[in-house]
C-alpha cells in the first residue's frame, strides 16, 4: 500500500479533499416527484445506445438513500462533495413552472451535507437537459442558454445561502462533441455543425449562468469543469507538433479562449467560421467574465499524430506509450497531467484551480466482503503525486475529488464500467467500502490530522 502518511503531508494545509458523482449517474427515481425525462433518459432507452440496455431508472437509488450515502462520505474524511443538480427535476420542461418538490430534494442533500461539516460543489449541468428542450433543438439552439440562465436564477435563489461553490458546466466537450459530432452520448447526433452551434449556445449559456449566480448569490465561488484533452505528439517532428496545435484549439481552445481570452481560436475560426451561428454583440463579454475557479477533470493522455486524411481536427489516434490501462481501455500516464496543466498555465491567465475528477475504472468485485482494487490505489496515489509535484511548482491546485465516491452509470458503458471508491451491488443496491476507498480515508485522515 502507498503510504497515505507521506503523500498527506505533501499539500498544503487549506488543500480540499472530496469526491464527485453526478445526478443521473446515481440518483435513480428518474419519475418521482415531478421530474420529467431527460436526454438521457430518452437515449438510454433506445437500443443500442447504452451496453447493456442499461439505464438511470434506479441507477444507485441515491434519491432515496441520501443519508446512509452521506454517512459513508463522512466516514471516508470526505470534506468537500461535488453532485450536480438535475434540471429535470427543478423545471421539468426546461422552461415553465418549477417544481418545488424536485428543489427539495437538494434541500435535503445540501442539508446533509452542511450537517457533517462537508463543503458543497455544486454542478448545475452534467448532461441531463430537459427532453422538451431537445425538441426545440436543445443545445444548438440559442434559447436554450437562456432557459438554462433561467434554472441557474432559481436554483441560486433556493440554494446560494449554503453553497460553497459551483460550476456552470461539466466537460462542456463531451456536450459539444462527444453528444453532437462522435454520437456517443445523447442526443447522439453526428455532424460538425450541430457541434458549432452546440459549442456557442453552451459557451454563452455559461456566461449568462455565471451573470445569473453573481446576481443571486454573490458569495459563492464560481467556475467551470473543464475535460481538457492532455494531447501530447507522438513524434517531435514538425507535422506532429502542428497536428497538436490544431487539436487543442479545437478541443481546449475553443472553450478556454472565449472564456479567458474574450476571443475563439484564429485556426479554429478559419476552419469552421463559415458555419459558426452567429456570435451576438456582447457575447463574448458575457462568456469571458471573470471566475473564480475552474475545475480539470483527468483521467488519460491522448497521442495525436499528423493525419493527411484529418487534416483539422487531427484525431487521437496516435499509438499507447505505456502498456498499463484500466479496465475501460485507457492509458495510464500521470505525466501527461502535469504536461497539460503547465501547459494550461503557460497559454492562459487562469484563476486557482481543482482536480474536479480523477480516478480509475477496475471492475473487481467483493469477495469474502472485501474489494481489492489495488490498481486503483496506486493510480489515485500516482496522481496524487503529480498533484502535489505541480503545486510545488507553484501552480494554484487547492483540491482534488476522486471519481467517484460510489460505482454508478457510466453513460454509454451501462454499469458495466466501474469507478467508485464503493461498490454497489445494483441487485441488493448493497454498499461496500473498497480497499481503495479505505486507503483514501487513510490519507484524508493523515491530512487532517497533520492539520
Ligand atoms: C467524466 C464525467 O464527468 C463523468 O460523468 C464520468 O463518469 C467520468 N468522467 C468517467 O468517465
Amino acid at each position: 500500500m502507498i503510504d497515505p502518511k507521506a503523500l498527506a503531508g505533501r499539500f498544503p494545509k487549506d488543500f480540499i479533499f472530496g469526491t464527485a458523482t453526478a445526478s443521473y449517474q446515481i440518483e435513480g427515481a428518474a419519475r418521482e416527484d415531478g421530474r420529467k425525462p431527460s436526454i438521457w433518459d430518452a437515449f438510454s432507452h433506445m437500443p443500442g445506445r447504452v451496453y447493456n440496455r442499461d439505464t438511470g431508472d434506479i441507477a444507485c437509488d441515491h434519491y432515496h438513500r441520501v443519508e446512509e450515502d452521506l454517512d459513508l462520505m463522512a466516514s471516508l474524511g470526505v470534506e468537500t462533495y461535488r453532485f450536480s443538480i438535475a434540471w429535470p427535476r427543478i423545471i421539468p420542461d426546461g422552461r415553465g413552472p418549477v417544481n418545488e418538490a424536485g428543489l427539495d430534494f437538494y434541500d435535503r442533500l445540501i442539508d446533509a451535507c452542511k450537517a457533517r461539516g462537508i463543503k458543497t460543489n455544486a454542478t448545475l449541468y452534467h448532461w441531463d437537459l430537459p427532453l422538451t428542450l431537445a425538441g426545440d433543438g436543445g443545445w444548438t439552439v440559442r434559447s436554450t442558454a437562456y432557459a438554462f440562465q433561467r434554472y441557474v436564477q432559481t436554483v441560486m435563489k433556493r440554494f446560494g445561502d449554503r453553497l460553497d461553490f459551483v460550476s456552470t458546466f461539466n466537460e462542456p466537450w463531451c456536450v459539444v462533441y462527444l453528444s453532437h459530432l462522435y454520437g456517443i452520448h445523447a442526443p447522439g447526433e453526428k455532424s460538425i455543425e450541430a457541434s458549432v452551434a452546440a459549442l456557442h449556445t453552451v459557451n454563452l449559456a455559461h456566461g449568462l449562468a455565471v451573470e445569473a449566480i453573481r446576481q443571486e448569490a454573490p458569495d459563492v465561488a464560481v467556475g467551470i469543469v473543464c475535460n481538457h484533452q492532455a494531447i501530447i505528439p507522438v513524434t517531435d517532428s514538425e507535422e506532429d507538433k502542428a497536428a497538436c496545435e490544431r487539436a487543442f484549439q479545437f478541443n481546449n481552445g475553443v472553450f478556454f479562449d472565449p472564456i479567458f481570452k474574450g476571443e475563439y481560436p484564429a485556426d479554429f475560426m478559419a476552419a469552421y467560421g463559415d458555419i459558426m451561428p452567429k456570435i451576438e454583440d456582447g457575447d463574448l463579454a458575457l462568456i469571458s467574465q471573470p471566475l473564480d475557479w475552474w475545475g480539470l477533470n483527468y483521467y488519460k493522455p491522448e497521442r495525436y499524430k499528423h493525419n493527411p486524411e484529418a487534416p483539422f481536427p487531427s484525431v487521437a489516434d496516435g499509438p499507447a506509450l505505456n502498456d498499463v490501462f484500466t479496465d475501460i481501455g485507457w492509458e495510464v500516464d500521470a505525466s501527461a497531467l502535469k504536461f497539460l496543466v503547465h501547459q494550461l498555465y503557460d497559454r492562459y491567465e487562469l484563476p486557482d484551480m481543482y482536480i474536479t475528477e480523477n480516478g480509475a475504472c477496475y471492475n473487481m468485485a467483493p469477495v469474502d466482503g472485501v474489494v481489492d482494487d489495488q490498481p486503483r490505489i496506486e493510480y489515485l496515489s500516482e496522481h496524487l503525486g503529480v498533484v502535489a509535484d505541480l503545486i510545488e511548482a507553484g501552480r494554484p491546485i487547492k483540491g482534488y475529488y476522486a471519481w467517484s465516491l460510489m460505482d454508478n452509470f457510466e453513460w454509454a458503458e451501462g454499469y458495466k464500467m466501474r469507478f467508485g471508491l464503493i461498490y454497489i451491488n445494483y441487485e441488493t443496491q448493497e454498499r461496500t467500502v473498497k480497499n481503495s476507498g479505505k486507503w483514501f480515508k487513510a490519507l484524508a485522515e493523515e491530512f487532517l490530522n497533520a492539520e
